[in-house]
């Protein structure tokens, strides 16, 4: 068997086993599993295409060959290894950027070797068009997500603001931009020249970047899914220009989940999934705003929650993303459980984007051992917290603003939220005033029947438990 046809019969294996990890990771009872097939898969991957491609190099090559991926690898692992819960959207945001940097140079790659720099074509026919449309959608697809990825990147990690940019005609200059792509892609198609790859790439790096800095904050977790199935149809666009299947097939796995979990989002979010992918398409709301006077905010000390507590029947804990800050999650189970000792039911209420990941809370709580069973998604709770007698809110903001139920002027109206005002006695844990990843305020804070406990989430909880 040649090494070649060895390597199908690997990337073939590779394929399936990356087909499992997704079956896996699907539920949180499987994903370890998936995560195995997925290294698995990999490995496999990595070596048969080192084993195809050392049979034409020269030892140099092989050498920088394996010195790139011990490199690669090494920076891999440290990356994971140190990096915080809190800081994964931003590093699978950097990630993806790698993506579609290695699509624009497999793409420019591909143009400069069989084209040539000085035009002459080594292809003739429809396989020489064939090949220079794979180039110029590659370079297209991979500079929109290099730049898209960056931009999201720097709004996670809070490098510049999470507001959308709101430039005059924005839907018209993305529309012109796709215009103008399609009549580069056939003049390159016709005439592959240096030139209109140099526009098209400059043209779709301002894309990406517009792209995503014309979103806001509240649809940021819709832009990661999506920049996740960009980043893979990239990976299939340059797995064409390679002639590698495996490529093709990851690149088509990846760009479909991606693409299915922006739809999912989407519609948890109650946004349209055409009005995200287009860049905040018809999304002219004002920018947020933090400035209308909602009144007097009252505040309460942690004994005085301990006591109302003390009384409450029912409690429902809706977490966010300042319990994953806080590293509160294991005091908040010490307090679930010793308020089910006293016979109080307590619960817990998930938004679907609470947090900075899908599932970002679901994975807390399991790490802290809360039982599977009092964990319940927002849609499942919803309707009974106005029989609840009291409401933690332990770092939530976004997702518990009635400004998007009932402010059709917000940037977030329109978005689902758990009613937490209803219930009888709503109490925030906070350490100020500031407002949440979307940077709207919040009226809840103000409302009559809420009380703010300023300070550090997991602090205050465990003066609660102590008061207990
Ligand atoms: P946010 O609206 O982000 O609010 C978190 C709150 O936690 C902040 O107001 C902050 O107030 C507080 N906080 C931070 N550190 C704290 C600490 N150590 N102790 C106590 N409080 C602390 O959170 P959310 O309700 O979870 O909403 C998530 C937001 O992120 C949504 O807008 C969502 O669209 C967006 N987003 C979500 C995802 C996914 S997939 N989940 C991805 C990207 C973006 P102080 O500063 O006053 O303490």
């Amino acid at each position: 068997m040649t090494a070649v046809s060895a390597a199908s019969a690997a990337y073939i294996v590779a394929g399936l086993l990356f087909i499992l990890s997704l079956a896996g990771l699907s539920k949180h009872e499987t994903a370890k599993a998936g995560n195995a097939y997925g290294i698995a898969g990999m490995a496999l991957a990595l070596a048969a295409t080192v084993g195809v491609v050392a049979e034409d190099i020269s030892a140099i090559g092989l050498t920088l060959l394996v010195v790139a991926v011990v490199v690669g690898a090494a920076i891999g692992i440290w990356r994971a290894r140190v990096v915080e819960m809190t800081g994964m959207p931003e590093l699978i945001a950097l990630l993806h950027s790698f993506v579609g940097l290695a699509a624009v140079l497999v793409g420019w790659n591909g143009y400069l070797s069989v084209e040539g720099a000085d035009g002459g074509s080594s292809l003739t026919g429809a396989e020489a068009g064939i090949h220079s449309g794979e180039v110029v959608i590659g370079v297209f697809i991979g500079a929109v997500t290099f730049t898209g990825s960056i931009v999201a990147f720097l709004k996670l990690s809070a490098r510049i603001k999470s507001n959308p940019l709101m430039l005059p005609g924005r839907n018209w200059l993305n529309l012109g931009a796709l215009a103008l792509f399609a009549v580069l892609t056939v003049v390159f198609v016709v005439e592959p020249n240096l030139l209109v790859l140099s526009v098209v790439t400059a043209l779709a790096l301002a894309l990406g970047w517009h792209l995503v800095a014309s979103i806001g904050g509240g649809d940021m977790p819709v832009v990661v899914s999506m920049l996740n199935s960009y980043s893979g149809w990239a990976a299939a666009a340059s797995g064409f220009l390679l002639g590698n299947d495996l490529l093709i097939i990851t690149g088509a796995l990846v760009g479909s989940s991606g693409a299915y979990l922006s739809y999912i989002m989407c519609k948890a979010m109650n946004r349209s999934f055409l009005s995200v992918i287009a860049g905040g398409f018809g999304n002219e709301g004002g920018a947020a705003s933090s400035d209308v006077d909602y009144g007097e905010h009252t505040e309460i000390g942690a004994d005085e929650v301990a006591e109302l507590l003390r009384d409450a029947e029912t409690v429902v804990i809706t977490p966010g993303y300042g319990m994953a800050v806080a590293q509160a999650q294991g005091a908040v189970a010490d307090l679930t459980r010793k308020l089910a000792d006293r016979g109080v039911d307590v619960r817990f209420g998930i938004h679907p984007v609470a947090g900075r990941l899908p599932g970002h809370m679901n994975v807390l709580l399991a790490e802290a051992k809360v039982p599977y069973d009092v964990v319940l998604e927002m849609d499942e709770i919803n309707d009974d917290l106005a029989a609840t007698s009291v409401v933690l809110v332990i770092g939530a903001n976004d997702t518990v603003n009635p400004a998007a139920a009932e402010d059709p002027s917000s940037p977030i109206a329109g978005m689902p939220v758990l009613r937490v005002w209803e219930a009888e006695r709503v109490v925030v844990f906070k350490r100020s005033m500031n407002t949440g990843y979307a940077g709207v305020q919040n009226p809840l804070f103000f409302r009559e029947n809420s009380r703010m406990l300023f300070g550090d989430a997991r602090e205050r909880v465990e003066d609660i438990l102590r008061a207990l």
